[in-house]
């Protein structure tokens, strides 16, 4: 029998996606409301003891090589630096990555480095104050960008931005966004817009395309497909201009790579999600505090990934957005 995360449809989950609070200290307007949501109460929020111990059987018995922390926004997570070190020193050594706003990243970019994290994304959906400003909600553009640099200098590599664009808002920018990149060292993505906002106010329409990302950018450059293997990563890349720069295009909606998937998610308060947008949820948390062993937990888990669904089914008239937003779900 295979110990690690199979499903029916032969994908094996490697990777695990780990949020770490469902907290954020941005509003930006397509996730959240301005006042913020109800957030998850302290003591349904795995401790981080308990949380290692999840990691571990992860790591250990069921051949997860990678993780990836998110939140909200996972530097508000008090715990994050003994977290990483605790699963840096696991083995076999899995690759460790962080998904973060950059607010607060310059002042911990060395620590994060030093405690075992190895690649860092960090979300910028424009360079304008102003725009920042009203998407975000909070006026912290030039904390980001100190982030990035500060991650960059730490050796962070690659240092990738995340951007969404809007119709109408900062769809302007992409070209400009991909030029700021290259120019920094950093590696740009761009993703299409998902039905996993807590307003649910999500609608094809606004969504802005990767078909039309593509002909904005080759307004300024020439793409020409990346040879590189894609495996499970949800970015489809091009080569810049020739390269070496790439730019990675995140096409879930019109170009869905479920097929490939290889995660497995895990919420603050302990739920095994099999994807982004299950609709069901493995409670480990109750296992942890009913004192149940890292066997027993480990085959739930397994049970719970055997049953991952084909795809996200954003397509299909019957979709239903998830209850648990992106914020607390973890991208
Ligand atoms: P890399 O390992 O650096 O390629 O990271 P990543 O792109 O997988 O992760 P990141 O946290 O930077 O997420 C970027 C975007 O991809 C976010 O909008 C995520 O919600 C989205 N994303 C990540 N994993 C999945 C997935 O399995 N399915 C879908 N549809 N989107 C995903
Ligand atoms: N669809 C796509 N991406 C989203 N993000 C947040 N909400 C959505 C959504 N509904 C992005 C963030 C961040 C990344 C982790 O996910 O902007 O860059
Ligand atoms: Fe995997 Fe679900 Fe994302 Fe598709 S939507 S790639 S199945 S997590």
């Amino acid at each position: 029998d295979d110990p690690r995360l199979v499903d029916t449809f032969g994908r094996v989950a490697t990777d695990l996606r780990i949020s770490l609070t469902d907290r954020c200290n941005l509003r930006c307007t397509y996730c959240m409301p301005a006042e913020g949501l109800d957030w998850m109460p302290r003591d349904e929020q795995l401790t981080d003891d308990e949380l290692i111990r999840l990691i571990g059987v992860a790591v250990s018995q069921l051949g997860i090589e990678e993780l990836r922390f998110t939140g909200g926004e996972p530097l508000l997570r008090k715990g994050l630096e003994h977290v990483l070190g605790a699963s840096a020193a696991m083995l076999p050594r899995p690759d460790i990555s962080l998904t973060t706003n950059g607010i607060g990243l310059a002042r911990r970019a060395e620590a994060l480095a030093a405690a075992g994290v190895n690649r860092l994304n960090v979300s910028l959906d424009t360079l304008r104050q102003d725009r920042f400003a009203s998407i975000t909600r909070r006026d912290r553009l030039s904390d980001v960008l100190d982030g990035l640099a500060a991650a960059r200098d730490a050796g962070l590599a690659p240092v990738k931005i995340n951007s969404v664009l809007l119709r109408g808002v900062n769809d302007d920018e992409a070209a400009d966004l991909l030029a700021f990149a290259v120019e920094n060292g950093y590696q740009q993505r761009f993703i299409e817009q998902m039905p996993l906002d807590a307003q649910h106010g999500w609608e094809r329409t606004e969504m802005v395309t990767a078909g039309e990302i593509l002909e904005l950018l080759g307004e300024r450059f020439t793409l020409t497909p990346d040879s590189e293997e894609r495996g499970g990563a949800p970015a489809e890349r091009w080569l810049v201009d020739g390269g070496p720069a790439v730019v990675g295009v995140i096409a879930s909606v019109t170009r869905p790579f479920c097929g490939a998937c290889d995660r497995t998610r895990l919420t603050a308060d302990g739920q095994v999600r099999s994807c982004l947008f299950a609709n069901t949820e493995t409670d480990l948390r109750a296992m942890l505090r009913g004192g149940s062993s890292d066997r027993e937990i480990a085959d739930v888990w397994r049970d719970a990934m055997w049953a991952k669904l084909a795809g996200h089914g954003i397509n299909d008239p019957s979709f239903l957005q998830p209850d648990r937003p992106m914020s607390a779900i973890g991208g």
